[in-house]
């Protein structure tokens, strides 16, 4: 295993423009599997809702489920740096309910916690986060949890007013302490500017090769089925067949009592058990 990824580490691949690697992750075994190929980091995202729940959007995702799978997760980590999303309404009701969400997340294994968004209250958030010693991750462009305000899953930052807001809103985040931002879904020219202008790490996801790494959510990468696949996704894999077809040879077998075969059973002397 090579060094465990910490802040620091992260920042010195910025600096050493080396690319950082994320992907999500929701339970133990796949934690486990990206961890030992090697991922800087893991994010237990709150695409869960949609991945692992099949709901259409990130919404409905509660602090308890976040805790729940950041447990399992952490089980399974040990050298990327483990990251959690901070819910729809957990950082925005009062200062004392981000604080008590965002340290049930860090009680859970998180090492730092995701916040979507750059408005007033989320800057304030992550600042107060941050001198708790709670690190944050900031989440620009295109940010799920406002999806109805932005009328849905779309690239974001097209004009120069929106290209310029999601710089600004970069740059707060980052002035507010974040230690790396997330920019999903804009321009690839948009992506360069924000990813040369921030000093800390900007990870893309939909954003063009010129941010300092790229993540993706891992089931749509190994091509697992979700409703919705993004222009942005490459599949490294098609584990929808994969799974299928070993579900229909399963099934074919136990129809045709292949399965279990005498290496899978056990065995008793039958003498003896029936002396009983
Ligand atoms: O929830 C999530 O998985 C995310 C990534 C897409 C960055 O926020």
């Amino acid at each position: 295993m090579t060094s465990k990824v910490t802040l620091t580490s992260l920042q010195c691949m910025k600096e050493k423009k080396e690319k950082i690697t994320a992907l999500t992750a929701y339970d133990y075994s796949f934690a486990r599997l990206l961890d030992e190929a090697g991922i800087d980091l893991i994010l237990v995202g709150d695409s869960l809702g949609m991945a692992i729940c099949g709901e259409d959007n990130t919404l409905k995702v509660t602090v308890d489920e976040m805790a729940y799978h950041t447990g399992a997760v952490r089980k399974g980590v040990k050298r990327a740096m483990l990251v959690a999303d901070m819910p729809f309404m957990s950082f925005h009701v009062s200062p004392e309910n981000t604080l008590e969400n965002a340290g049930r997340l860090i009680r859970a294994g998180a090492e730092a916690v995701k916040l979507e968004g750059a408005s007033d209250g989320v800057l304030e958030s992550a600042k107060r986060l941050v001198s708790v010693g709670i690190p944050v991750m900031g989440h620009v462009g295109l940010t799920p949890q406002a999806v109805h305000q932005m009328g849905g899953f779309k690239l974001q930052g097209k004009g120069i007013e929106a290209g310029r807001k999601i710089i600004d809103d970069a740059e707060a985040l980052e002035d507010a302490g974040a230690f790396s931002i997330v920019l999903e879904c804009v321009p690839v020219s948009l992506a360069e500017e924000v990813t040369e202008k921030l000093k800390v790490p900007v990870i893309g996801i939909g954003a063009g090769v010129g941010c300092d790494g790229q993540i993706l959510v891992s089931y749509d990468m190994l091509g697992i089925p979700s409703d919705v696949t993004p222009k942005f996704v490459k599949k490294y894999a098609d584990l929808s067949n994969v799974i299928k077809d070993a579900t229909t040879a399963y099934i074919k077998e136990i129809r045709a009592e292949k399965f279990p075969a005498e290496e899978f059973c056990y065995t008793a002397p039958t003498r003896r058990l029936k002396a009983i």
